[in-house]
């Protein structure tokens, strides 16, 4: 028998759970939250692109559309949460930079260029010379590039902290404890039962857990999401105002066939991510992975062994099969899912709340996010996800 009960309990308090939970308790839902850390997860190692135009790959071009639907809704959100909750999130409209170091980054930028231009998106093919003009920091070997003046960044811990203040605002409970199992009786989902044992019962539940989405005790197997965690090392560095403004966008490389990134902050921190490895739920930062980035950095920005360094992190992406999300109503009812948004959790947060909170009160996802149903994946046995230790 549940103790506590909600319209809707959301399972993680990551910026997915969190916008999730506030946008359905705008719309008139009892919401609850369950999470021993609201405001925590990816979203403190993330990096913060939006970066729907240069993160375009081969065979997403659904995907496209739902990131450029986030991306588009991204000035209102940021300006409703933080007039409600009075947070800077660290939006910058600064646009992003992606070179090219060598014949064959070029190659690759060049088919990416083609590519964004079949699709309709804006991008501009620049030479060396006219991308170190944009940035002098860059390297003289710099052989080309595109200029995307329509990728922008936030801040993810920014993000995440307001939306937790945001969901206090509108009503949302917290229940800060972890989420044992999924309880279910007479074939629907009716709540979960807590680390504590405590029962909280819920109308509807929505497994936003990230990377520990595709784990939860109690999920019939044929509806346990598909997800796997995709580790991220990330690195923090300081811009001292002597160096300012170090970049003045995002830049970005591929890098000996690896995603390399560099997000100056207005307030001078610089993000340097990201490496990318399936090695379960491990988020040991290793010698490696920042000799890497240092590395493929230095390559990139010789001035950048300069600055001091602040932090490394690692995190988990939630990975899923085909690198995009799982959202809406799945084949158990009473469970809903927002989870598998792999590299683009921050961009996508404001068109998943939009999407989440329609189909919590209609129990239908909009058009937009028809492709992304849970439904579309069969079963996926749990003994083919990795057990975390
Ligand atoms: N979107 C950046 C990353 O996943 O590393």
């Amino acid at each position: 028998m549940s103790s506590r009960t909600s319209d809707v309990l959301v399972i993680g308090g990551g910026i997915i759970g969190l916008v999730t939970a506030w946008r359905a308790a705008q719309r008139g839902l009892a919401t609850a939250v369950v999470d021993p850390e609201p405001g925590g997860g990816a979203a403190r190692v993330a990096a913060g692109m939006l970066a729907a135009v240069t993160e375009l790959h081969y065979g997403e071009e659904t995907l496209l559309g739902l990131n450029l639907a986030s991306a588009r809704r991204y000035p209102q959100f940021a300006a409703e949460l933080t007039e409600l909750t009075g947070h800077d999130l660290g939006y910058r409209r600064c646009g992003t930079l992606a070179v090219a170091l060598d014949a064959d980054d070029r190659a690759h930028l060049r088919e990416l260029h083609a590519l964004q231009q079949r699709c309709g998106l804006e991008s501009q093919w620049l030479s060396g010379r006219e991308c170190r003009r944009l940035e002098p920091m860059l390297a003289p070997g710099v052989r080309g590039g595109l200029r995307v003046d329509g990728d922008h960044q936030i801040d993810p811990r920014r993000l995440a902290a307001a939306l937790v203040v945001a969901c206090e605002r509108s009503g949302v409970v917290f229940h800060r404890v972890r989420a044992e199992r999924l309880d279910v009786a007479g074939g629907r989902a009716t709540g979960v039962t807590t680390a504590d044992g405590a029962a909280l019962g819920a109308g509807q539940v929505v497994l936003a857990a990230g990377s520990l989405s595709g784990r939860l005790a109690g999920v019939p197997k044929e509806v346990l999401p598909p997800v796997r965690p995709v580790k991220g090392e990330v690195l923090r560095l300081a811009v001292p105002p002597r160096y300012a403004p170090f970049l003045s966008r995002t830049v970005r490389a591929v890098v000996r066939g690896g995603q390399l990134y560099l997000v100056p902050r207005e307030n001078g921190e610089l993000v340097v991510g990201a490496t990318s490895e399936e090695l379960g739920w491990d988020t040991t930062v290793t010698a490696g992975g920042v000799y890497e980035l240092l590395r493929d950095a230095h390559e990139l920005v010789p001035g950048i062994t300069e600055l001091p360094l602040t932090e490394t992190r690692a995190g988990l992406r939630p990975g899923s099969p085909d690198n995009a999300p799982l959202l809406g109503p799945s084949a158990l009812a009473g469970l809903l899912l927002a989870t598998g948004h792999y590299r683009n959790g921050v961009l996508l947060t404001p068109v998943t709340g939009d999407v989440l909170a329609h189909a919590l009160v209609t129990g239908e996802l909009p058009d937009e996010a028809r492709p992304f149903t849970p439904r579309r994946f069969g079963a996926a046995p749990m003994e083919q996800l990795e057990q975390p230790v």
